[in-house]
């Protein structure tokens, strides 16, 4: 067999593998997903295709999503095949692999594979769009005291550089309506402002932002909004161009359970000449969005993972993950939301939050919290203390079980009492 067959064979034997869950699946197809959320046995089962570690119960998927088996047992091919290739597979197939991957991802966050690029993470995304654009003394951008740390340093960088300046507002966590939040938004741009950050979910609470309405106000203001979707991408669905947004960055090996070092940046067409690469590209073409997409050498076999994830993605079905995610998010919520000692610091509403959210306990600092849990009840979290929320995020995954959630509650409702 010659490489190319090699390549192709092993390519073919990869599609041809069945998914650990997928006859089972087929059992529950007339099901309607929010019925399905509740269904502990068909979770079960995705459940089997992980190996969790059994020292603690995992409330912490929020920093990066572990691989299922199938996707897993594919990146070991892939490393073997490109190691066995060599040069010979960077050469050939790389880079027809890597526009496969996009026209994959691209179907799945609702958008035209020509306005995205595959980067490593969240964070080289936005800081691309931070550091890339033209800034000039003066200008203003606006974002949020809950936002992502790694965005707010370049932010403060490019205006210790360019002389830029940075207003920051503060998102409520109970906010009364989407008006309040696009008020906020819209009360501290001025004809300075050029470019607006908004969470798409906040990392810390969880809250989802009305992405849609704000990117209307800003534009009607002519501001650009870069929209931070860390959190969204395999959580909940969308399309990225019914926001609306001018870019839109994540990171794949959160909630698409993409090996790590896996991310996306959209650009909408009339950007993509106008922002400076990270890296210097050659020269191509006016509006290829490639020409933001010099990486150097980097571990292929990860990009090569992504239509492995979004099959596995696929099997679950995004409408039913979004539905479990939401209810396990509500079977926990809904027991401590009223208890007198216990705070929780994401809205009610469906619409305002998916799987992610935070609790806190009145009087008990976060890192305390989080210390308890895991030494008296073996319960994996992580603790925040920032901005105006104070408490644990709490982020079960599709593996997680109803069980897990009750000894977690009854862990919050003992300490508290
Ligand atoms: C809202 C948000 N933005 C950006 C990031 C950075 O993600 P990454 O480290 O994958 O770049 C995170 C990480 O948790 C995040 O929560």
């Amino acid at each position: 067999m010659d490489k190319r067959q090699f390549i192709k064979t092993l390519s073919l034997a990869t599609l041809a593998s069945p998914l650990y869950s997928g006859a089972f699946n087929n059992l529950f197809e007339n099901v309607p997903p929010n019925e399905l959320a509740k269904n502990d046995d068909f979770w079960s089962k995705i459940r089997s295709d992980y190996i969790l570690k059994p020292d603690y119960i995992n409330l912490e998927s929020g920093y990066y999503n572990i691989l299922p088996r199938p996707t897993m047992d594919r990146l070991m091919e892939h490393i073997q095949m490109v190691n066995y290739e060599g040069s010979y597979y960077m050469r050939t197939v790389q880079w027809e692999n890597k526009r496969r991957m996009r026209e994959k991802l691209a179907n799945v966050v609702g958008c035209a594979p020509k306005n995205i690029i595959i980067t490593r993470n969240t964070t080289e995304s936005l800081n691309m769009v931070i550091k890339g654009l033209n800034w000039k003394e003066g200008d203003e951008a606006v974002f949020a005291e809950q936002d992502y740390g790694a965005m707010k340093l370049m932010f403060e960088q490019v205006s210790k550089r360019y002389g830029m300046v940075n207003k920051i507002i503060s998102v409520p966590n109970h906010p009364k309506s989407d008006e309040e939040i696009i008020e906020i938004y819209s009360n501290t741009i001025t004809p300075k402002t050029k470019l607006l950050m908004i969470c798409h979910m906040i990392n810390i609470t969880g809250q989802i932002l009305p992405v849609k309405k704000i990117c209307q106000m800003a534009h009607e203001k002519g501001v650009q909004v870069m929209v931070d979707g860390a959190h969204c991408i395999g959580h909940f669905e969308f399309k990225i161009e019914d926001l609306d947004c001018d870019y839109y960055g994540s990171s794949l090996h959160k909630w698409l359970a993409v090996p790590l070092g896996t991310g996306l940046l959209y650009v909408k067409d009339e950007h993509i000449d106008n922002l400076w690469p990270i890296f210097a590209e050659e020269h191509l073409e006016p509006g290829d969005i490639l020409r933001l997409n010099h990486t150097g050498t980097h571990p292929v076999y990860h990009d090569l993972s992504i239509e492995n994830a979004i099959d596995y993605y696929n099997m679950i079905g995004g409408a039913r993950k979004e539905s479990r995610l939401r209810y396990l998010q509500k079977y926990w919520t809904s027991q401590v939301r009223n208890h007198p000692n216990i705070v929780v610091n994401t809205p009610k509403e469906s619409f305002r939050a998916c799987g992610i959210a935070n609790v806190g306990i009145k009087d008990m600092e976060p890192s305390v919290l989080a210390k308890r849990l895991l030494d008296e009840y073996k319960i994996f979290t992580v603790a925040i203390d920032s901005a105006n929320v104070q408490g644990c995020r709490i982020t079960p995954n599709v593996f997680t079980l109803t069980s897990e959630l009750d000894v977690f509650v009854n862990a919050l409702k003992e300490m508290a009492s």
